[in-house]
């Protein structure tokens, strides 16, 4: 059993990523892999329906890697920082490449990180945007402010709050609780 954590944030080495980083040693301790895909890392192209323009190579292997990474995770996590008071285009972009055969019935865990004053609307927004792909986004969510963060000697940054490090206990013993009783499997 293995999740998919988006990091959707234009940053690299993003305090969004610091929080997903936190998450996937949370589900270690379940023995479940979580693997990180960070969009500032592994940029994809824009969406293009009509497919006149000619990405680069390397966006389109990114975007290969997300979709076969997405089609074969039993879960997510949406990491977003707050952009102007929702979550950003990239995260978005990157959605639109999605499609709901990914989602379909899977349990989604929505992140995300403020500058300014702490929002939780990017994760609302996100919620509604779960449903329309008919993923199941867990209750429990994390939005957390800069402050919350300590940057290590190389420039990442690390999770260093108490009353969010449980939260992120909760937050992921209710995914990992969902996709092993997979109560919906029979919908999929
Ligand atoms: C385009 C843009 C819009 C932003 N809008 C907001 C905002 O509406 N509210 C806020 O609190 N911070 C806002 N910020 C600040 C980011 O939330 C802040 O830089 C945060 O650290 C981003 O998290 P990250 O390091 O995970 O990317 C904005 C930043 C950018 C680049």
């Amino acid at each position: 059993m293995k999740g998919l954590i988006i990091v959707g944030s234009a940053k690299v080495d993003s305090h969004t990523k610091g929080l997903a980083r936190y998450l996937q040693g949370r589900f270690k301790d379940h023995e479940m892999e979580a693997e990180i895909f960070d969009l500032a890392d592994r940029p994809i192209h824009q969406l293009d329906v009509s497919g006149a323009s000619e990405p680069p190579e390397t966006y389109q292997q990114n975007l290969t890697d997300l979709r076969e990474k997405a089609r074969e995770a039993d879960f997510f996590v949406l990491g977003t920082p707050n952009y102007h008071g929702s979550f950003s285009g990239i995260l978005k972009n990157a959605l639109d490449h999605l499609t709901m055969d990914d989602f379909k019935m899977k349990p989604v865990g929505l992140v995300g990180n403020s500058g300014g004053i702490v929002s939780t609307e990017p994760l609302s927004h996100l919620r509604l945007i779960v449903r329309t792909l008919l993923g199941i986004a867990v209750p429990t969510q994390i939005a957390t402010h800069d402050s919350d963060f300590e940057q290590l000697d190389d420039g990442s940054y690390y999770l260093n709050n108490d009353e969010f490090q449980l939260r992120a206990k909760l937050f992921v013993d209710q995914i990992v609780s969902f996709a092993q009783n997979s109560p919906y499997e029979h919908l999929k």
